[in-house]
This record gives structure tokens, sequence and C-alpha cells, in this order.
């Protein structure tokens, strides 16, 4: 029996996939490389020493798809694949959408013919859109996103959630993420941003590499301890560790509905990150500050305590951890 993992070439996937092969679990992936490089397929055998089933394809292609379930025994599916930058979803709102939503209704729908009914999906704390409350718990509302991205997230979601209840013996784990940075202790795998990058992390590794001249920190008014933006940054590796966790759970359960948050429960604002990045590699940041970006909210970071309770789950690994991996990946290329 294999787990099929959608996305399982890029960032957060194919940490995932090294945390489900050294489980000893049978993998099989599909991607369609629109983010991510066929290289790291080899890293991944690489790092683990173990192999894995491989389709190239994209998961709207419901004919391929069904081959990779005729093809294979699968019991459970991790959804990584999709479209992630902020920015450009408010430019292509029907890509974004498209990509995002039509393509898990195309892998639920694949899913419910071959009666596979267990499923982890990648969903993200901008869920709760500009929280009330901070830390934020799972049962803090959801809605209010700001762009087309974050929406598809939450519509997701609630897709999720109508399929439960139209029939519950479907078995089904949300994770909200927080901020995912980091990468592989190798440096054989990391984040690879096409262009310049949206995320904090890669833009602050590229200017200590010399190749941005600086790092642009969006406003330091904010009502936060030094006026920058505060947000819960969690390495890639325990949120990889994150999803076998629930995947041990779904096959405890068999069935249900589960929500959980993916962070550390630490709040980290831009400047920490920046004086964190300069100790733990040597290296100088240059910074300058400018004006908000549209969209950004104040303070974001969760409370971890109920992944922590029903999975057994914790970060493990602290922001110099995330700071030298980050940097021993860009130093890997
Ligand atoms: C963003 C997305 C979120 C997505 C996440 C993926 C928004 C509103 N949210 O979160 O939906 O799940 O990325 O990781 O875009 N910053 C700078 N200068 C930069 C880049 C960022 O000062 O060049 C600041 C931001 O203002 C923010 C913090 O760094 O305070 C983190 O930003 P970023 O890495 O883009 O993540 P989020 O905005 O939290």
């Amino acid at each position: 029996m294999a787990v099929l993992v959608t996305g399982g070439a890029g960032f957060i996937g194919s940490h995932t996939v090294v945390e489900l092969l050294n489980e000893g679990k049978e993998v099989v992936i599909i991607d369609n490389f629109s983010n991510s490089k066929p290289e790291v397929l080899n890293a991944i055998k690489k790092i683990t020493g173990k192999d894995f089933k491989f389709y190239e394809i994209d998961y709207l292609d419901r004919e391929k798809l069904e081959k990779v379930f005729e093809e294979n025994k699968i019991e459970s599916v991790l959804n990584f694949a999709g479209f992630k930058a902020v920015g450009e979803s408010v430019q292509k709102p029907i890509e974004y959408y498209t990509n995002n939503i039509s393509g898990a209704l195309v892998l639920l729908d694949t899913m419910k013919k071959y009666n596979v009914k267990t499923f982890v999906f990648s969903s993200s704390a901008t869920v709760y859109g500009d929280p009330d409350t901070i830390p934020i718990t799972e049962d803090c509302k959801t809605g209010g996103t700001t762009n087309p991205y974050g929406t598809s997230k939450l519509f997701i979601e609630q897709i999720l959630k109508d399929i439960y209840t139209s029939d519950p013996t479907w078995n089904i784990c949300i994770l909200r993420y927080f901020n995912p940075v980091g990468a592989h202790e190798s440096g054989l795998i990391g984040e690879e941003p096409q262009g310049i990058p949206n995320n904090l992390m890669p833009y602050v590794a590229r200017v200590a590499a010399g190749t941005l001249k600086e790092l642009s920190v969006f406003g330091n008014d904010y009502n936060t301890p030094d006026g920058t933006g505060v947000r819960d940054y969690i390495h890639v590796v325990d949120l990889a560790k994150g999803h076998i966790k629930a995947l041990q759970k779904l096959e405890k359960e068999q069935k249900g509905l589960y929500i959980y948050n993916l962070g550390t429960g630490n709040g980290y604002s831009v400047l920490d990150m920046v004086k964190a990045f300069e100790k733990a590699t040597g290296k100088e940041v240059k910074y300058k500050i400018v004006p908000r970006r549209p969209g950004d909210i104040a303070t974001c970071y969760a409370d971890p305590k109920k992944a922590s309770e029903e999975l057994g789950w914790k970060a493990q690994l602290g922001i110099d951890e995330m700071c030298k991996d980050s940097w021993n990946y860009i130093n890997h290329k």
C-alpha cells in the first residue's frame, strides 16, 4: 500500500517525502514541475537511500491521474500540489482557482472513484485572515482572506468539510501551516522560488549571499515590540514530521475530520529574523525600512497545543537551525 504525494518535488512536498521514506512508507509522487525541478527527485533518493515511483503529470489531468490509481495500491493522499505566490494570485485569480480548487476536486473525485478516503491537506494560517486573538487556536474564526491564494485554501477547507458531512467514512486532516522556512540539513533540498522571492527568509538568504542588494522591511510602525511584523517561522523538517504524525492519527482513527495548526508557538519579528540570520551565518544582511505591504497583518503565531496533545507533535528546531539550514541550502547550489 502506498502514499500518493502530489507536488512531491516541491518545497514542503519533498521534505515530507524524505520523512515518509525514512518511516519505511511506500511512496508514489506526482508533480508537473511547474514550480520545482526534476533534480529534487535524485536528491531525495540520495538523502534517504530509498526509491519511489514518480509520474510527471498535472493533477488536473483526470485520465493520467486515474492511471496512477490503477497502477498502484494507493491507501492515502497527501496534497501539496498548488500555486502559492500570494502577489501573483491577485494578478491571476482564474489560474489560481483553477489549479488549486479544480485540481483538488479532480483529485478528490478520483480518490472517491477508487475508494481511497484518507486525505491530508496543506492549508495555511492565512485562512484566519487578521486574527482577533493571539496565539491562534484552531477554533478561531476563519475568513477575511485578502488574496485568491488564501481564499483557495479557505474554499478547499470548506469543500473537505462538506465531503466529510456527505460521507463520514472519509478520513481527513487539514494542516494549517504557519511560516515554513529552512531546508534539509544535507543542503540537497530546499526552497527555490522562481525569480525574486516574495517571502522573507529566501529574500534574506539572497541578500546575505550578495545576489540581492538589500532587504526591504515592510513597515516598522506595527503594534509589535519593534514595530515590524511578527510571524511564527517553522522549520520545514518539523513541518514534514507533522505530516507523518497526521497520517499516523488517520491510520489509527480510520475516519474523521481533524484540523491542526503546525507552528512553533513563538513569534519573531522581521528584525529578529535579520539578526538571527546574521548570527547563524556570520553574514551581514543589509536592510532598509519601507512602507507596509498591502494585505500584511501585524502579528500571527500559533497555539500549537492541539497538535501536541492529539498528534504528539512539537516543533523541535529553533530559529538558529532555520537560518543555518536556509543558508546551507543556498551555498550548496
Ligand atoms: C505569506 C502569505 C501567506 C502564505 C505565506 C507562505 C501574505 C499576506 N501571506 O505570509 O498566505 O501562506 O506567505 O509562506 O502574503 N517581509 C519583509 N520584507 C520582505 C518580505 C517579507 O519585511 O521582503 C515581512 C512581511 O511584511 C511579514 C514577514 O516579513 O511581516 C513575513 O512575510 P512572508 O515571508 O511574505 O510571509 P507572510 O506574509 O507571513
